[in-house]
């Protein structure tokens, strides 16, 4: 439901001398020497105007804004960007994402980066396991990396994180652990394949005044399961992306709409006992599989459709 804006109230004097301001502020940055800034500029005092015009922002609402905008600022440190997190659940983050990754050709496609990522995460070789001592369900996941004409790419980076099973990163323990996340290679022929453990729904970071604001409109902060990667190679696009679980009921309603159809895999269930890929024993645990295949598009990608 949506409170029409109450515009048809607003006097032709009173829309004239409303128009007049924003001219004056847009007139303001005339002398802006970076052409790029000054669009950026123009742009963000129309949007702004045209959406505080738009609502009719009452003083007080405003004056709430801005102890909002405040708040993000406060809670804010090295360690928490609560900034990022607003953008995030705005959908601001996944908006830029989407147009700096413009669709090419079959190329994966890209998704939300997250605050969890980490430098120099330990690396393991092809079929180790990346969970470390992270609880949860063994995962074996597989999967090639190709450019898109279909050539393997050997040797491509590939940084993979995930929450466990109770819903945090190992950073969020605030000790020094390191599980969960690891980087590999790929194989001469493009592949690649490691053990970690099957996603599971976690929340974002809601203690603060983004978590706030999803309380007083009703969103839920949980993340639709996933497992992060970005994977790298000469001469093509980075790409930093998520594989989600078919069947996940949180697909639809994701707190930073992250979630993409084209990166909803399977990840089935292995009974208890079921013969492991690499003979690994579980001692009689359940696990579960899933497939990825990755498509790098070229590091100079701008095309869309059909990356022609
Ligand atoms: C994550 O997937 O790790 C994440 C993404 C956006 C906000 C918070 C967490
Ligand atoms: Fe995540």
């Amino acid at each position: 439901m949506s409170i029409p804006a109450d515009t048809a109230a607003v006097s032709d004097e009173q829309q004239a001398r409303e128009d007049e301001l924003v001219r004056r502020v847009l007139d303001s940055f005339a002398d802006t020497a970076d052409p790029r800034l000054q669009q950026i500029m123009h742009a963000a005092v129309r949007h702004l105007h045209a959406f505080l015009r738009d609502v009719r922002l009452t003083e007080r609402e405003w004056k709430q804004g801005i102890d909002f905008l405040t708040a993000v600022g406060h809670i804010t440190d090295d360690r928490r960007q609560e900034f990022i997190l607003l953008s995030d659940t705005l959908g601001a983050s996944m908006q830029t994402i989407a147009i700096n990754n413009e669709a090419y050709a079959d190329a994966t496609e890209a998704t939300v980066f997250g605050p969890f990522f980490v430098e120099d995460a330990p690396h393991v070789e092809l079929g180790g396991d990346i969970a470390g001592d992270a609880p949860g369900q063994p995962c074996w996941v597989e999967g090639t990396v190709r450019d898109t004409e279909g050539n393997a790419v050997a040797d491509a980076r590939i940084e993979v994180w995930e929450a466990d099973e109770d819903g945090f990163y190992d950073v969020q323990y605030g000790d020094d652990r390191v599980a969960g996340r690891a980087h590999l290679f790929s194989d001469r022929d493009g592949s690649f394949r490691f053990w970690a453990v099957t996603p599971t729904p976690y929340p974002i970071p809601h203690d603060g005044p983004v978590g706030a604001m999803l309380a007083a409109t009703g969103r839920s902060p949980m993340r639709a399961s996933h497992l992060h990667f970005m994977v790298s190679a000469p001469g093509l696009r980075t790409l930093v992306t998520h594989i989600f679980v078919r069947g996940d009921e949180l697909l639809s309603s994701d707190s930073v709409f992250g979630v993409k159809d084209s990166l909803v895999k399977d990840f089935v269930e292995q009974p208890s006992g079921a013969p492991t890929p690499d003979g690994r024993d579980l001692t009689g645990a359940t696990w579960s599989r899933t497939r990825f295949d990755i498509v790098l598009a070229p590091a100079d990608a701008h095309e869309t459709g059909d990356g022609t």
